[in-house]
């Protein structure tokens, strides 16, 4: 099983994929956690380039590191896991593609970049997607009081407008995919949201 948290940076999905991670090995599931880009030596390295501020990159090779890194963290990591019976949680998959580099740098049309990642994915696709809703003032204050003022990575040094793209290609993604992508209120306390992911996911067994 696969199970995917999305949302803009600061929303709040480290926080609650780990938490979801622990109440899980709690009661004895095996657990796998990856982030995104990263999981992988060469998954790791290119996500150093791709949040290095003093990198540039444009926005097509931009693209294509992204999915460099998740085609060898899916081919490498999640399929071994996942035909091993175990529940994988990734913070950020797909649809950090379509919002970013679809909706934040207008790469290239939404239908296209569905197409490109079902090939870099071979078709592998979240049972459930968690999408984290706030706004990018919230998201500012958050990263304020975690990072102190700093100025961030390279992907958060772009401006307001945006993150409001973003903000609206993942609306979009949650009203048009919404058997899958559950959209949840981010500034809702932690455990208000933990305890709604908890019952989704205890419905979805229930119904096989
Ligand atoms: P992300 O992984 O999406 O970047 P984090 O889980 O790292 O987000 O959270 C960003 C910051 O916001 C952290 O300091 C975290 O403690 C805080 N935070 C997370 N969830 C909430 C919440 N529901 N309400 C208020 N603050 C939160
Ligand atoms: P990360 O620190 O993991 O995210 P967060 O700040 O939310 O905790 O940084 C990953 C950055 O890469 C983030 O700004 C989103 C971006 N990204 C894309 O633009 N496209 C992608 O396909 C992925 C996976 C991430």
């Amino acid at each position: 099983m696969l199970i995917t948290f999305e949302g803009i940076d600061g929303s709040g999905k480290s926080t609650q994929a780990t938490m979801l991670e622990q109440r899980l090995r709690k009661k004895g599931e095996r657990v796998l956690l990856v982030r995104e880009p990263g999981g992988t030596e060469l998954s790791e390295r290119v996500r150093s380039i791709l949040l290095d501020p003093g990198v540039h990159i444009n926005k097509m090779a931009e693209l294509l590191l992204f999915s460099a890194a998740r085609s060898e963290l899916v081919e490498e990591v999640l399929v071994p896991a996942l035909r091993n019976d175990t529940i994988v949680i990734c913070d950020r998959f797909t649809d950090s593609t379509l919002a970013y580099q679809g909706g934040g740098r207008e790469v290239a049309a939404r239908d296209w970049l569905e197409a490109f990642n079902r090939i870099v994915t071979n078709g592998l696709v979240p049972m459930r997607t968690y999408y984290l809703a706030i706004d990018h003032a919230e998201a500012m204050r958050r990263r304020e009081l975690r990072e102190g003022g700093n100025n961030g990575d390279r992907m958060e040094q772009t401006g307001t407008d945006f993150y409001e793209r973003i903000i609206s290609s993942y609306d979009d993604i949650a009203q048009t995919d919404c058997q899958r992508v559950m959209r949840i209120d981010g500034r809702l306390p932690v455990g208000e949201i933990h305890d709604l992911i908890w019952a989704d996911l205890d419905e979805l067994k229930v119904e096989g």
